[in-house]
């Protein structure tokens, strides 16, 4: 087991291990003391995990109450987000209860979203079942849900009080979402280790998940810690993700989150050694690995309409877009780059 400190503005540990659901009363003991915990899950993650939880809050002497939404990111809305407050309201949760993400990514934002919000902020715990919201969404505080118009539109940064990642739940998943989470992790490798790169492409998929998970969240945790409200560092963990989130809406969010970013980071890695930011060797790199994991290096949409995407990216300000340019692996930066520049870039990628 393993435990790692996010010295955020409210500091709190992530927990790495087996069989963590199972203690899970024990974990929050040490950190809230609530009389209600409300389990919010989806519907695939809450039949193979949700009772367990329960009876482990239970044992610990909790009132213990279940909302589960259908899975997927079109559950991630409004809709489901005010039927959670109500829920809560309903069954008149206070502000010393606690709310207890169950899930994956959307599950966690979400529920961090309405832990930020309801009465204006009740105590909120991570239990991320998936890589991806392992190593990336679980952690940061980070919460949201989607507009119609895009991804993550309205949230708030909002820190869980622990969050526990059992490494036991991804045995369940599917390989095409443990695939998915693979992005993330190598995106952590291309920004900021290259021991960690290596490891990955001499695996692949049969990595260590002791050390790479638990590698991940430290980095996140870094960046966490220097940067917490975005305005800086923490920019860089968006590597892929302008373009990437780009790819996504064009394909209707048919194309996952993992294949887009996989995609993303390497088109911004080659417009990167076409304009002399890095050298090819790099771009040659990372293919390299994503192909190892079965990840997209290029995608058939055309400039025009990833650039329409990048100018609602959250990380534009004004006339500016930060891109995140890799240097070499395991070392990025952040290029403000202005509009009119934008579209050539992403052209030179693919
Ligand atoms: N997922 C990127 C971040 O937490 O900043």
């Amino acid at each position: 087991m393993k435990t790692i400190t996010v010295n955020a503005s409210s500091p709190y540990e992530v927990i790495i291990g087996k069989q963590l659901i199972e203690s899970a009363g024990t974990y929050i003991q040490r950190v809230c003391n609530p009389s209600t915990c409300v389990i919010i899950s989806d519907s695939n993650v809450f039949p193979l995990y949700g009772s367990i939880l329960s009876d482990a809050l239970k044992n610990s002497g909790y009132q213990v109450f279940s909302f589960v939404f259908p899975a997927g990111e079109s559950s991630k809305n409004a809709k489901t987000y005010i039927e959670i407050l109500e829920f809560l309201a309903v069954n008149k949760i206070t502000r010393s209860d606690l709310l207890i993400a169950l899930g994956g990514g959307v599950v966690g934002d979400i529920t961090g979203f309405a832990a930020a919000t309801y009465l204006r902020g009740i105590s909120y715990v991570q239990i991320p079942t998936s890589l991806l919201a392992m190593v990336d969404s679980s952690v940061g505080g980070k919460t949201a849900i989607d507009l119609q118009t895009g991804k993550n539109l309205v949230g708030a940064f909002y820190q869980p009080k622990v969050v526990l990642c059992d490494l036991c739940t991804l045995d369940t998943l599917s390989p095409e979402v443990f695939q998915d989470g693979c992005a993330e992790v190598i995106k952590y490798g291309v920004l900021y280790d290259c021991a960690l790169f290596e490891h990955l492409a001499e695996y692949a998929v049969e990595f260590s998940k002791e050390y790479v998970i638990a590698r991940c969240i430290e980095l996140k945790a870094n960046v966490v810690c220097q940067d917490e409200f975005d305005r800086g560092e923490r920019q860089k963990l968006n590597l892929g993700h302008t373009i990437g989130h780009g790819i996504e809406a064009a394909s209707n969010y048919t194309i996952s989150h993992g294949q887009a970013v996989a995609a993303g980071m390497a088109i911004i890695t080659k417009a990167a050694s076409s304009i002399g930011e890095c050298d090819e060797a790099v771009y040659t790199l990372l293919c390299d690995v994503l192909k190892r994991f079965c990840l997209p290096c290029s995608t058939d949409y055309p400039a025009d309409l990833l650039f329409e995407s990048a100018l609602s990216d959250k990380k534009r300000s004004g006339k500016t877009v930060n891109l995140i340019i890799p240097h070499k692996i395991g070392n990025c930066a952040i290029m403000p780059t202005p509009i009119y520049r934008v579209h050539s870039i992403i052209e030179a990628g693919l």
